[in-house]
């Protein structure tokens, strides 16, 4: 299926060729997963939900329980799906290169599930629960109240998915590996985000002020396709396959 997918000659070599990869992924490559994008116009989550109420602190600090419910029904769904072949696509390729970073805005878990393990998630992972009030207190079991949220063990805060809401701060040791990873790799893809959340969307500025080749994996153009170097406009889950393969030939495939 995945031969639909023209891949430049050059393309193929230069990532044959990379010795440093870096790679941000948004939520474009867990769709044919079944996970839903944020933004597309008819079956993104923000065309039906508000994100001021559902991923701002503020938006917590009006409506704890919708908050905390949103979420925990998101994590219930994301219990039904699985990595699809650009997740697998990604993992294969890390394998193949010496230096590797993929960073990704995705809270699904499913590039960890696909076996990617040189990887940091910019905004958190919708699958871990935290103190609301004190960011590294990670609680693993809860009791369920009716009318509010769960609170912590330790000081009686509420609890909340540990993901990043818009107005707070990135992590600060994945942010600055995924900015590293740019500033300093050979060859960056960017699959599957709109380019509209910073600063996750400065890195392939980032990658491209210093020289690398900068490849977009969308199916749609975005604000960042005028610095890309190569577009394919295809599913991540038929163009990644489609360039890891026509970077290293049938044997990467596993059997
Ligand atoms: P968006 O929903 O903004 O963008 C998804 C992108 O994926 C779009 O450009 C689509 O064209 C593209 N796309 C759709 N299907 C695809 C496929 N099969 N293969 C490849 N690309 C496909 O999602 P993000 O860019 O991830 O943050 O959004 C960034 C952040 O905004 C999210 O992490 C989230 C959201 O609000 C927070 O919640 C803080």
């Amino acid at each position: 299926m995945d031969t639909a997918v023209a891949i430049d000659v050059r393309l193929a070599r230069a990532l044959r060729e990379a010795r440093h990869v870096a790679v941000l992924t948004g939520a474009g490559i867990s769709a044919e997963s079944g996970v839903p994008t944020f933004r597309d116009a008819l079956t993104g989550l923000w065309a039906t939900f508000d994100p001021r109420e559902l991923a701002t602190p503020a938006g917590f600090r009006r409506n704890p329980k919708l908050v905390w419910d949103w979420y925990a029904a998101r994590r219930e769904q994301l219990r039904e799906v699985a990595p699809n072949p650009g997740h697998d696509a990604l993992a294969r390729l890390e394998a193949r290169v010496p230096r590797f970073l993929l960073a990704t805005q995705n809270v699904d878990g499913l590039h960890a599930r696909a076996g990617s393990r040189r990887l940091v998630e910019l905004h958190g992972n919708i699958a871990r629960v935290r103190c609301s009030r004190e960011r590294g207190r990670i609680v693993a079991t809860w009791d369920e109240p009716a009318d509010e949220p769960p609170r912590c063990p330790s000081c009686g805060a509420f609890l909340r998915p540990d993901v990043v809401w818009f107005e707070e701060d990135l992590p600060v040791d994945a942010l600055v590996a995924a900015e590293d990873a740019a500033r300093a790799c050979d060859l960056m893809l960017v699959v599957g985000t709109s380019g509209e959340v910073y600063p996750a969307a400065a890195l392939p500025q980032y990658a491209a002020d210093a020289g690398a080749c900068v490849v977009e994996v969308n199916p749609a153009p975005t604000p960042l396709s005028r610095i890309a170097d190569h577009a394919l406009r295809a599913p991540a889950g038929v163009a990644l396959p489609a360039l890891v393969r026509a970077a290293w030939g049938e044997d990467v495939m596993p059997a």
